[in-house]
């Protein structure tokens, strides 16, 4: 494969804000899973300088509060946050010289907390158990620290204008620009609701082709909200974080939202873990989430369309908790079991066709096998396993002197090893390798082998596991 990289334009930057967005667009490998049908473009949020798709807000709303005055030197940036929006605002707080105080629920990632600490922001945790409209709940107490705090200003995200309109002037054009060969739909997670807001927006306005799914957690208010405009009662607690809610917010617009899926906690995860390990993206739990609505849009979407994904965070900062297993045996959140629905032809290298004719001349079967390491050749006479390509035999004619290259390859023939068919699942081959060292594909058009070393290699790139 041919690893292309791209020439980041003006990559030299006077100060860490202007390093905010412009953030890579990374395809998603087809093998990833196979049944989809769209190509999927992933935004890696994860790569601006904070770490998340929320430095494109806290800067937008720092620099208009300084711009309007609400904000004056010596001032303290406070805000209510479940960790990336702090991790912005205590970023662009310690570079623009403003104190930062934020108020974080207590079951948010030890990470985060760190993060925010690290960069000189004052912590006050509120209790997580708290429900909205209470005054312990995180966004009651910012606004009341707020208040009481003289020369304060409280970002709220919540209700700030300033937060989509970040992603309206940034996100949106900038993922369009990105997205050379067309966009059919954009896929984003909904915390505020804010980048959801924003891309609507832009796209509306300007290119409203473009369908904007959003994705929701099993327990969240938000799609229920979109359907029918009234608040359940909140679901079950999950542990996907930034993203659900048991509130609806300020900036939150319905009306941009053509699709929202509600994706289970469980698939999140798995889909997040496995797109650590068959793709090297490492990312947080929510853009499993998001990624897991592309590819159930992506399986009923028209071959060919284009999907672009909002990645908001990297997986570093759940090391202590969506990636460490003892976390997710304490919570009850599912272990990552990849089962995806993989079959034998995904296990096989391109082209998957590995056969040679029976007529052919053995010269034929000799470059095919130097060709590529895989074994054994098939051999197929009217379209029928005859069976497979005796090397030994060969090399022994070799060692005799004796002309073997014309002679046609149905007079070198071997008994095959087991065939199972290309559309079974991938599973399939482990009791079959356990026992053999190779196996025969039968594909619908093509014949194929699959050995020992071919096969954990596949397994390894497509995350299975045996
Ligand atoms: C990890 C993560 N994903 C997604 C989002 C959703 O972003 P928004 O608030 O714009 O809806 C957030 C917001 O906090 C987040 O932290």
């Amino acid at each position: 494969m041919k690893v292309q990289r791209a020439r980041r334009e003006e990559a030299q930057y006077h100060h860490i804000l202007d390093a905010v967005g412009q953030t890579p667009l990374v395809r998603l490998p087809k093998s990833f899973d196979p049944s989809c049908r769209a190509t999927i473009w992933l935004k890696l949020e994860f790569m601006n300088p904070g770490g998340s798709i929320k430095d494109r807000i806290a800067r937008h709303m720092l620099l208009q509060a300084i711009a309007q005055g609400q904000l004056r030197p010596g001032g303290w940036v406070v805000e209510s946050t479940s960790g990336n929006t702090g991790v912005g605002l205590a970023m662009a707080s310690a570079a623009l010289g403003y104190g930062c105080v934020l108020v974080i629920p207590d079951n948010i990632s030890a990470e985060k907390i760190a993060t925010v600490k690290a960069l000189g922001a004052e912590v006050v945790l509120a209790s997580s158990a708290a429900p909205p409209g209470d005054p312990g709940h995180y966004k009651e107490v910012g606004r009341r620290l707020a208040a009481e705090r003289p020369g304060s200003w409280w970002a709220n995200q919540f209700e700030n204008p300033f937060n989509p309109e970040a992603h309206e002037r940034g996100t949106g054009p900038e993922l369009w620009a990105q997205c050379r060969q067309g966009l059919d739909i954009v896929v984003a997670g909904c915390g505020t609701g804010g980048t959801l807001a924003g891309l609507g927006r832009f796209f509306n306005q300007h290119h409203p082709q473009v369908r904007l799914v959003a994705a929701d957690p099993e327990g969240s208010v938000y799609a229920h909200f979109w359907r029918h405009g009234t608040l359940p009662e909140p679901g079950n607690r999950h542990h996907v974080e930034g993203v659900g809610g048991d509130q609806v917010h300020g900036v939150f617009a319905r009306e941009w939202i053509d699709q929202f899926r509600t994706i289970s906690e469980a698939e999140a995860m798995r889909t997040v873990h496995r797109l650590a390990k068959c793709t090297g993206i490492f990312a947080g739990a929510s853009s499993g989430l998001a990624l897991a609505a592309a590819l159930e849009e992506g399986r009923e979407s028209p071959p060919g369309s284009q999907i672009a994904v909002i990645l908001p965070d990297s997986g570093s900062r759940y090391l202590s908790s969506a990636y460490d297993p003892d976390w997710r045996a304490a919570h009850g959140v599912d272990p990552p079991s990849c089962e995806p629905s993989a079959t034998i032809r995904d296990l096989l290298a391109e082209p998957p066709a590995f056969s040679v004719d029976a007529k052919a001349p053995a010269e034929t079967a000799y470059f095919l096998l130097h060709r590529r390491s895989l074994r054994p050749l098939p051999v197929i006479g009217d379209g029928r396993l005859l069976g497979v390509f005796d090397e030994a035999e060969l090399l022994a004619a070799m060692a005799d002197g004796r002309d073997w290259q014309a002679t046609p390859c149905d007079q070198w023939l071997q008994a095959a090893p087991p065939v199972l068919a290309a559309e079974d699942a991938w599973r399939q081959t482990v009791p079959v390798l356990q026992h053999h060292p190779a196996l025969v594909v039968a594909g619908e058009t093509y014949w194929s082998a699959l050995d020992r070393r071919h096969a954990l290699r596949a397994f390894a790139r497509l995350g299975l596991r045996p």
